[in-house]
Parts: structure tokens; C-alpha cells; sequence
């Protein structure tokens, strides 16, 4: 799609994720709505120089506003529902919020001519690897509703591309972390690895507890590969440029440099320079011990690589976001 600028809606861009997105579109020179119910996202998180819809993806007549009153070249999809434990709680959120409303706006685009959607999916599609690090290739068997959902509508997207002709590319990302200078990492109740353990060293949580220290890795705890959200920001992007060559595939985004528990509390002590307590806890449920990725397949296609994505970056990232914005986004 060349070097042209584009008006690209952005669902769930007052997200942690999509609002960052938005941020890096702009600074590339495009057009951003960012389309958001705010119930978990922040108004104040939207860049400014974005168009800002309050709108809700569970409501046609909502998204039909947003389609009819803006021009519309390209979708990043980022709204949903996104947390493990809750999904094994409340599946039926995951399913309404990460398929239904996936589908209404799908048909929004359809209606107004836009064929061009970048999906945010999830390491979760795996469930629990065979083989380390994770190609798109292993089977995609997930083990909680979350992932079953986001897997379902990367199965309802092949759909639309065979019966429509939509181009979509489907981005699974593994834990996503770092902040950029003005947009961070900021949710109502937080059960993050790295922002927790940053509440930590700030004292606005007492401890930080780690869940899980007889798991059969290296120090016990669980393994996770960390991408900066700057990177992810830079993979959709360049997807999007590419994306008639690329429609229909699916795309790690990892490092396969995976990381402890244990080893990102350390690393968080040593670069706040505060020592902070911490609890040896029992096992969360629905962890898999370790997801390490390859993203040797969008290296390839795009020459993608996590430029930013060493713990330390992520981490320092993360902690000077916060030093900024103690109280995070104050809406
Ligand atoms: N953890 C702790 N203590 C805490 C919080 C987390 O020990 O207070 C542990 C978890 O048990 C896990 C690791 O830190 O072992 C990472 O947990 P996160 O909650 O930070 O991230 P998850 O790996 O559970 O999940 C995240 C996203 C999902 C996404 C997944 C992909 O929340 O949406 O990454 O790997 F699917």
C-alpha cells in the first residue's frame, strides 16, 4: 500500500495496546479514529490528533455511525476482551465481545467497501505447546474461552476473505509489555507480570507475588517471551503496507528469547533501584509453564524484528512511563 497516508479506525484505541498503535500511526503520517466503548480503555489515552468514537462493537447502530460519518481505508482491531482467568469465569463475554461484535463490524466494512483488517490475536491460540519456540505451524489448540474465541474469529476471517474478498492478516502475539514516553500500560484492576511488579517498587501494592515455583523450568517459575509494544505497533503497521501480498496468513510476534517470573522481578529491581518484597504463591490456574515464539515467519516476510524488545527496554520503558504517570490515566 506504499508510502501514502491512510484513515485508519482503530477499535479498542484507548486500549493499552491500540492507543499506543495510534500514537505510532500518527507519527507515520496517518489518519487515525480510534473507535472505543472505554469500558476498559482511558478517553485520555486517545492521541489527540486522533478522531475519537465513542461507539460500542456489541451495538450495528453504533458502528454504522462511525462507518457512514468517516472514510474508512483500513481497520486495526484491537477491542476485546483479553484476560485469561476472566474467560474461564465468564465465557460467554469472551464469545459476545470477541466474536459477535467481531462479526458486526466485519459487516460494517463489508457494507461501506473497506477489505482491509488487521487482527489482533494471541499466543493464547496455541493452549499448551509441544514444541518450544512456537511456529505458526504448531496446532492451534486452546485451553481457556479467551483463546478459543480469538482462534474462532481468525477462523470466521478466512471466511470473509474466501466469501467477500476481504484481506486480513492475523497477528498472535505473545506478552506484550514497555510503554512508549506518553502512553503506558494502565488498567482498572491490574493482573499484569511487569505493571504489577512496577505497582511494587511504586508501594502502590504491598508485595508482588509470584505465582508458581514448581513449574518444570529452569528457576521454577513460568516462562514467557516479552515484545515490546512498540514493536508490536511496527509490526501492524507494516503489515498493513504489505498487505495484499500478505492477506490470509497468520504472524507470530515474539522474540524467542523467553524470560522467568523470577527474572523479570529481578530485572525490575535492579533498574527502579528499589528493592521490593515479594511472595512465593501458589500456581495461577490456566498458566502454561512456558510460551516462547518464533517470529522467524515475519522476518521473512517483512524483515521484522523486535527492535526494542530486550527485557531491559520493556522493563525501563515501562518503569519511566510510570515515574511519569504514577497514577496512571486519571479518567
Ligand atoms: N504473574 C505472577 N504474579 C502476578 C502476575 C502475573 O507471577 O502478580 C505471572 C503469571 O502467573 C504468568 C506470568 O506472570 O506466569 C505472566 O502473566 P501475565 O498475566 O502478565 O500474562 P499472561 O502470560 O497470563 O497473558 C498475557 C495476556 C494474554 C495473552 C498472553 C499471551 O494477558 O492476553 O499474555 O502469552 F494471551
Amino acid at each position: 500500500m506504499g508510502e501514502c497516508t491512510l484513515n485508519i479506525l482503530v477499535t479498542g484505541g484507548a486500549g493499552y495496546i491500540g492507543s499506543i498503535c495510534a500514537e505510532v500511526l500518527l507519527q507515520r503520517g496517518h489518519n487515525v479514529i480510534v473507535l472505543d466503548n472505554l469500558q476498559e480503555g482511558h478517553r485520555a489515552a486517545v492521541p489527540a490528533a486522533a478522531v475519537f468514537c465513542l461507539a460500542d462493537l456489541a451495538e450495528p447502530t453504533q458502528i454504522e455511525k462511525v462507518f457512514s460519518s468517516h472514510k474508512i481505508d483500513a481497520v486495526m482491531h484491537f477491542a476485546a476482551e483479553a484476560l485469561v482467568g476472566k474467560s474461564m469465569l465468564v465465557p460467554s463475554t469472551f464469545y459476545a465481545a470477541n466474536v459477535a461484535s467481531g462479526i458486526n463490524l466485519l459487516d460494517a466494512m463489508i457494507r461501506h467497501g473497506v477489505d482491509k483488517i488487521i487482527f489482533s490475536s494471541t499466543a493464547a491460540t496455541y493452549g499448551e505447546a509441544k514444541s518450544m519456540p512456537i511456529t505458526e505451524e504448531h496446532a492451534a489448540m486452546p485451553i481457556n474461552p479467551y483463546g478459543k474465541s480469538k482462534l474462532t474469529f481468525e477462523q470466521i476471517l478466512a471466511d470473509y476473505r474466501a466469501y467477500t474478498g476481504l484481506k486480513y492478516v492475523v497477528l498472535r502475539y505473545f506478552n506484550v509489555a514497555g510503554a512508549s514516553a506518553e502512553r503506558g500500560e494502565s488498567r482498572r484492576d491490574e493482573t499484569h507480570l511487569i505493571p504489577k511488579v512496577l505497582d511494587a517498587a511504586l508501594g502502590k501494592i504491598s508485595k508482588m507475588e509470584i505465582y508458581g515455583t514448581d513449574y518444570p523450568t529452569p528457576d521454577g517459575s513460568c516462562v514467557r517471551d516479552y515484545v515490546h509494544v512498540l514493536d508490536i505497533a511496527d509490526s501492524h503497521i507494516r503489515v498493513l503496507e504489505e498487505i495484499e501480498r500478505l492477506s490470509g496468513e497468520v504472524f507470530n510476534v515474539a522474540t524467542s528469547s523467553g524470560y522467568s517470573n523470577l527474572e523479570v522481578f529481578r530485572t525490575a529491581e535492579r533498574i527502579t533501584g528499589r528493592s521490593i518484597a515479594v511472595e512465593l504463591c501458589a500456581r495461577r490456574p490456566g498458566d502454561p509453564a512456558t510460551l516462547v515464539a518464533s517470529s522467524e515467519k515475519l522476518k521473512r516476510a517483512l524483515g521484522w524484528e523486535g527492535a526494542h524488545s530486550s527485557l531491559e527496554e520493556i522493563v525501563q520503558s515501562a518503569w519511566n512511563w510510570r515515574l511519569r504517570f504514577p497514577h496512571g490515566y486519571r479518567d
